[in-house]
């Protein structure tokens, strides 16, 4: 009797395990979780989705909403347009928003005279679609989380926006990073280029991973701030990191190769 319990609670474990870890698979912003800071009005969800009623928000929210967003009354600045198989980005979107959540769609590519008229944009949530790549975000002056994990970007953009934190580009087909990308970047902590394409420089390849795109040159106070560096799930090996990287990924905490 004891070792039949003993089973069935094994398997409802088994099971809850399995669950979790599915749910997570599909959307683990890449596999690091969010820290939210409640007394800037961050959000404390990513998605809507089996959690409110979004018809309530509809009926009873005053403020403009995109057909295809939610606005929940609780977040004024943030806009849910996730899971809704959307094949382009919304229009319309109030200049208000700092929070935008377009994670699960079928985007192709995003609109940069969409994108240029919202500019207190903080989050821009683009996991899982199907992104080639990503416009010029540089007048994005606010935007501190970038996210775009499972899309099919073969780069990262040359042109980042200077105060970003967060920059999340795992599982893409990324095989370059141009020298200097993350250099001007001196508020970016973490970085996730995990399930990409890189690999440190064999002859006539491009695929390489170089400290150079993190610093050029290093010094005392030239160096990079990234704390979380994720590579794993590439064509490289710890082996193959330059001898120098330690001078100027001075004060990550972690790696992962
Ligand atoms: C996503 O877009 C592609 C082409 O752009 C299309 O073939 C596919 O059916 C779309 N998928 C969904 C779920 O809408
Ligand atoms: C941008 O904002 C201006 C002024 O509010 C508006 O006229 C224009 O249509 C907006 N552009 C887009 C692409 O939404
Ligand atoms: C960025 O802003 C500048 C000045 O407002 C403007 O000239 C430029 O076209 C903008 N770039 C993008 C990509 O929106
Ligand atoms: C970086 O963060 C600091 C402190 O939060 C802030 O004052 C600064 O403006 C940020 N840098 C950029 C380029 O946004
Ligand atoms: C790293 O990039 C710099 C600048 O582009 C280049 O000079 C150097 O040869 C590269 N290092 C490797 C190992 O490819």
């Amino acid at each position: 009797m004891a070792v039949r319990c003993c089973a069935v609670l094994l398997l409802l474990l088994l099971l809850c395990v399995l669950d979790s870890a599915s749910a997570t698979d599909v959307a683990d912003y890449g596999g690091v979780p969010l820290w939210i800071n409640r007394l800037l009005g961050e959000p404390s969800v990513m998605s809507l989705q089996e959690r409110m009623d979004a018809a309530w928000f509809r009926a009873n929210n005053p403020q403009s909403c995109p057909i295809q967003c939610d606005c929940p009354i609780q977040w004024p600045t943030a806009l849910y347009c996730d899971h809704r198989g959307l094949a382009d980005m919304p229009d319309h979107l109030p200049d208000t928003t700092q929070y935008l959540f377009l994670q699960s769609n079928n985007i192709s590519s995003l609109s940069s005279s969409l994108l240029a008229n919202i500019t207190a944009l903080r989050w821009l949530i683009l996991d899982h679609n199907q992104l080639l790549d990503l416009v010029t975000l540089q007048n994005q002056t606010q935007l501190c989380y970038l996210f775009a994990n499972h899309n099919l970007l073969r780069s990262v953009p040359s042109v980042l926006p200077a105060g970003l934190k967060q920059l999340r580009l795992a599982h893409n087909q990324i095989s370059s990073i141009s020298p200097g990308a993350f250099q001007n970047l001196h508020n970016l902590t973490l970085l996730l280029l995990q399930g990409n394409q890189l690999q440190t420089i064999t002859e006539g390849d491009l695929k390489e991973f170089n400290v150079s795109s993190f610093c050029r040159e290093w010094g005392p106070l030239s160096y990079s701030r990234v704390k979380i560096l994720r590579l794993e799930g590439n064509r490289m090996s710890y082996q193959q990191l330059p001898s120098d990287w330690a001078f100027c990924l001075r004060v990550l905490e972690s790696i992962y190769i």
